[in-house]
C-alpha cells in the first residue's frame, strides 16, 4: 500500500497532537512531534544559558543536542534530549514562555528540519507542527490546518496543565497562547501560515473522535488513491 505523509499544522493548543498521535496510531504510522523538538532544545538552551544573540554559541549548543523518541510501555511517544527522557518538563510553562523566541532562530530552524526530513524519509509519519506542510514537507500527501477559537483553546491547555499538577490562571494561558501565534506568525524564517493546498480544520466545536475521523477519513482516500 502507498505510504503518505501527513502533515498537521496549525495555532498552539488546537489540537494538533492529540489528533495527530491517534490518527498515527490508527494508520499503523509514526507519529513525530516536531514542537516536543523545539521544546527540547529551548529547555537545553535555558539550563546552559544559551545567549541566544551569539550565533556561535547556538551554533556551539546545537552540535551538543540530540533528541530522539522513544515509544513507552503505554504506547506513547516521549521526548528524550541527550539520552534524558525530557516529556514532561518540556511542556512547563518556563519551557512555553522561551520556545518562540528560540525556534525563531534560523539555525535551530536549519537543524531541526533537516533532522525532521530524515525522519519522514521512509513515509508513512503524521508529524504535527507549524512549518511542516509549507517547509519540510511540501510534497505531504494530506496537510491539514488546524484552528481554533482561543477560548476553547486555553481551557484545553489549561486542562492538559493541571492533569500535570500545574495551576496555571486563564489569563496567563491566553496571553502565552497569544503571544506564540504572534511570533510564530511573523518570524522570518519559516513562520506558521497555512500551505496553499492545506485543509482547514477548525476544531472549536468539534470532539476529539470527530477530529480523529476526518483527518483518518482524508488520509485513506489518499493512501488508497492510485499514484500518478
Ligand atoms: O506544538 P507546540 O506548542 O508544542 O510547539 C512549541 C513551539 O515550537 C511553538 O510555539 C512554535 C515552535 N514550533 C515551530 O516553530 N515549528 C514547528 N514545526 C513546531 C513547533
Amino acid at each position: 500500500m502507498r505510504k503518505i505523509i501527513v502533515a498537521i499544522d496549525g495555532y498552539s493548543a488546537c489540537g494538533k497532537s492529540t489528533t495527530a498521535k491517534e490518527t498515527a496510531r490508527i494508520l499503523g504510522y509514526r507519529y513525530i512531534d516536531t514542537g516536543a523538538m523545539y521544546r527540547a532544545v529551548t529547555l537545553y538552551f535555558l539550563d546552559h544559558h544559551v545567549a541566544l544573540t551569539n550565533p556561535k554559541e547556538v551554533d556551539r549548543a546545537l552540535e551538543q543536542i540530540k533528541i530522539t523518541f522513544r515509544v513507552n510501555k503505554e504506547g506513547r511517544s516521549e521526548t528524550f534530549l541527550n539520552g534524558l527522557n525530557v516529556e514532561k518538563e518540556i511542556r512547563d510553562m518556563r519551557v512555553s514562555e522561551n520556545v518562540s523566541q528560540v525556534s525563531a532562530l534560523p539555525a535551530v530552524r536549519h537543524a531541526m528540519v533537516e533532522q525532521q526530513r530524515r525522519m519522514g524519509k521512509e513515509r508513512a509519519v503524521v508529524m504535527d507542527g507549524r512549518d511542516i506542510g509549507t517547509v519540510v514537507f511540501p510534497d505531504a500527501e494530506l496537510k491539514m490546518f488546524m484552528s481554533a477559537d482561543i477560548l476553547t483553546r486555553a481551557f484545553r491547555r489549561q486542562k492538559e496543565l493541571l492533569g500535570r499538577d500545574e495551576l496555571v490562571d486563564i489569563d496567563s494561558i491566553i496571553s502565552n497562547l497569544l503571544k506564540r501565534d504572534e511570533l510564530d506568525s511573523t518570524r522570518k524564517e519559516s513562520p506558521l501560515r497555512k500551505a496553499g493546498d492545506a485543509i482547514e480544520l477548525d476544531t472549536s466545536h468539534i470532539t476529539v473522535e470527530e477530529q480523529v475521523d476526518e483527518v483518518v477519513r482524508l488520509a485513506l482516500a489518499r493512501i488508497l488513491a492510485r499514484k500518478n
